[in-house]
């Protein structure tokens, strides 16, 4: 009895915290990603079943759910990297900061997403032929904005990740989990709005995976960024603000 009144205990504080905070935040701040209607089909295949979801500004979540459910292609067009199937028929609606970006043509899109979106992949895709700092600042360069001026910005994330002395490294003289770090970096360094990532722990042991999850959270709390982490790791998805369970392209709660 006292067992289970205590987990019946932890389990309203859950509920009403996460409840709270999200109400708060989405309040305060309005919707960072407002999406109804997502269809995604390969072929026959139907990968997303009609996915709705709604994000707060400034709210760190998390996507979990087992192989195969839909969560990197929910990723990839909530990114705008990928576009939802017959958004006419199904009348997708996605709005990032109240931009429908689905109507946007392809160089008015790039723009917006190089301005506002950041992203963090497990397949990290650093350019081979430069260093580790070039590819941080190349959102800067394809930006067409002044690269020395962020030169101190990428030195103190290198810090904060760990990995300031692996700067002048090309990719292929980094470790798996320094590479996925110098993609945390390039992801951060245009201060983008809002951070997609696709299992960002993935290739990194516990110490810097954890200080990698504390490094979203202190983002969030000095620059209200907003984040959408897919997990399989149940610590990350459990102190994010809220979780959402995918199952067979639906999302369940
Ligand atoms: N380009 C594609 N063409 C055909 N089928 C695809 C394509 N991309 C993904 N799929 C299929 O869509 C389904 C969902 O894939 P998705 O990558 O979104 O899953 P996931 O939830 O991210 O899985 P995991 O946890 O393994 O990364 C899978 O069955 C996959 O085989
Ligand atoms: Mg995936």
């Amino acid at each position: 009895m006292g067992q289970s009144l205590r987990e019946w205990s932890v389990f309203l504080y859950r509920k009403f915290k996460s409840v709270f905070c999200v109400s708060k935040i989405i309040a305060t701040f309005g919707f960072m990603i407002k999406a109804k209607n997502i269809y995604k089909f390969y072929g026959n295949l139907e990968v997303l079943k009609g996915v709705d979801i709604e994000i707060g500004e400034g709210e760190v979540i998390s996507i979990v759910g087992e192989s195969g459910a839909g969560k990197s292609t929910l990723l990839q067009i909530l990114g705008t990297l990928d576009r939802p199937t017959d958004v006419a028929k199904y009348a997708t609606e996605i709005t990032i900061d109240k931009q429908p970006f689905l109507k946007m043509k392809d160089k008015q899109l790039s723009k917006f997403r190089n301005e506002n979106i950041g992203f963090v992949f497990q397949n990290h895709q650093l350019l081979p032929e430069f260093t580790a700092f070039e590819n941080a600042l190349l959102p800067i360069k394809i930006a067409g904005k002044n690269e020395s001026e962020y030169m101190d910005k990428a030195y103190s994330l290198f810090e904060d990740l760990k990995i300031a002395e692996r700067i002048h490294h090309k990719p292929k003289q980094l470790s798996g989990g320094e590479a996925q770090r110098v993609a945390v970096v390039r992801a951060l360094i245009n201060s983008p709005k809002i951070i997609f990532a696709d299992e960002p722990t993935g290739n990194l042991d516990s110490k810097n995976a954890e200080a990698l999850h504390q490094m979203f959270f202190d983002l969030r709390d000095k620059y209200h960024q907003t984040f959408i982490i897919v997990t399989h790791n149940t610590n990350l998805a459990n102190s994010t603000d809220r979780k959402f369970v995918m199952k067979d392209g639906k999302i369940l709660s």
